[in-house]
């Protein structure tokens, strides 16, 4: 054995001798230290010899494998890493940063925004946390009143709520300025609803209100004929039923025609071809005296909008609360 490695040594500082750039130490480091390398099979055979002899063995190899790695460093630093590993394909395509886009509930209060800037409405604003009075009381809806309840409230106090919808911006705006009126106002509304596919306790809304002499109903339904043509395609009809909202009178809900089949009926739809937006109306006389307005100099009308169910037909989504868990596997298809 002690010939043996003495031998590897010899060799090993021949060896030593015709390195003279990283390949070829690459190959020096292989032959002596690599998986079948002579260092490496000397370590393997101590099994075989007899005990006693072992320790001194040990040594002897551990000693050369202390001289190796000494070489080893030096030449290293000569030569750097094989030329095999520093090679750079230039042909590989570069590497993309990730660039980052809006959420699709971003995109779509953008192409409202946009939609009604061109019929001369500008964007307004309100807290989410705001009082009894403006989500309620000075939309004609009093304490105790029945229509409460079509609005699971999340109350912080007795006079203090997460807004349920973005009707008290209107009443904010009414306060600070006099007519014309020409306002939509995006923001995230709550309710105490249990989350799945189509509930969620906050989600996303925009209101519109126009106030001055002389508008009508016809006005509002232009304005929603006109919105619908522009997010959905001029082939998508509009349908206006009776409703009931205490901020509006005469109220009415309109649907949109399916975006999926158009009008023709599907599953998304049920067979109808149409599909519920939400609500709007001529704004109730009450309100304007909340607010100080005359209400036999001016008329005005509000309506509603569900920004995530826009966002779920315009895009096909059929969970809402994938807008809201961050998952960059369905964020970045946007
Ligand atoms: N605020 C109502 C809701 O959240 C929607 C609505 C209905 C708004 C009629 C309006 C309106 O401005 O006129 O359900």
């Amino acid at each position: 054995m002690k010939d043996k490695i003495q031998e590897i040594r010899q060799q090993l500082k021949t060896d030593l001798n015709q390195v003279e750039n990283a390949n070829s130490l690459e190959e020096f480091r292989v032959k002596y230290t690599g998986k079948k390398g002579f260092i490496t099979s000397l370590f393997k055979e101590m099994g075989k010899i007899p005990s006693e002899e072992r320790p001194i063995a040990g040594k002897l190899i551990n000693d050369l494998k202390e001289y190796f790695i000494e070489r080893f460093e030096e030449r290293k630093k000569q030569f750097g890493k094989p030329l095999s590993i520093e090679w750079i394909d230039l042909t590989l395509p570069g590497r993309k940063p990730p660039v980052a886009s809006k959420h699709p509930l971003n995109q779509v209060f953008l192409e409202i925004k946009q939609i009604f800037a061109v019929l001369g409405f500008t964007v307004a604003d309100g807290p989410e946390v705001e009082t009894d009075y403006y989500n309620f009381e000075a939309l004609n809806i009093p304490k105790l009143h029945p229509s409460r309840n079509m609005q699971d409230t999340l109350y912080i106090t007795e006079d203090i709520v997460l807004r349920t919808h973005t009707s008290p911006v209107q009443i904010r705006v009414m306060q600070n300025q006099k007519p014309p009126v020409r306002i939509i106002a995006p923001g995230r509304v709550y309710r105490r609803d249990t989350p799945d596919a189509s509930h969620s306790p906050f989600f996303h809304q925009v209101e519109g209100l126009c106030v001055d002499t002389g508008i009508s109903f016809g006005d509002l339904k232009a304005v929603i004929t006109t919105f619908a043509h522009n997010m959905f395609g001029t082939d998508i009809n509009v349908r206006f039923r009776p409703s009931f909202f205490p901020f509006t009178e005469p109220s009415m809900e309109y649907d949109f025609n399916c975006i999926f089949c158009r009008g023709k009926g599907c599953k998304v739809c049920k067979q109808t071809g149409w599909i519920e937006i939400s609500g709007a109306g001529m704004v109730d006389p009450n309100v304007f005296e909340a607010v100080n307005y005359d209400p036999d100099v001016y008329t005005g009308y509000a309506f509603g909008m569900g920004v995530d169910r826009i966002a779920m037909l315009k895009y096909g989504i059929d969970d809402i609360r994938l807008f809201f868990e961050n998952d960059m596997r369905f964020l970045s298809q946007f």
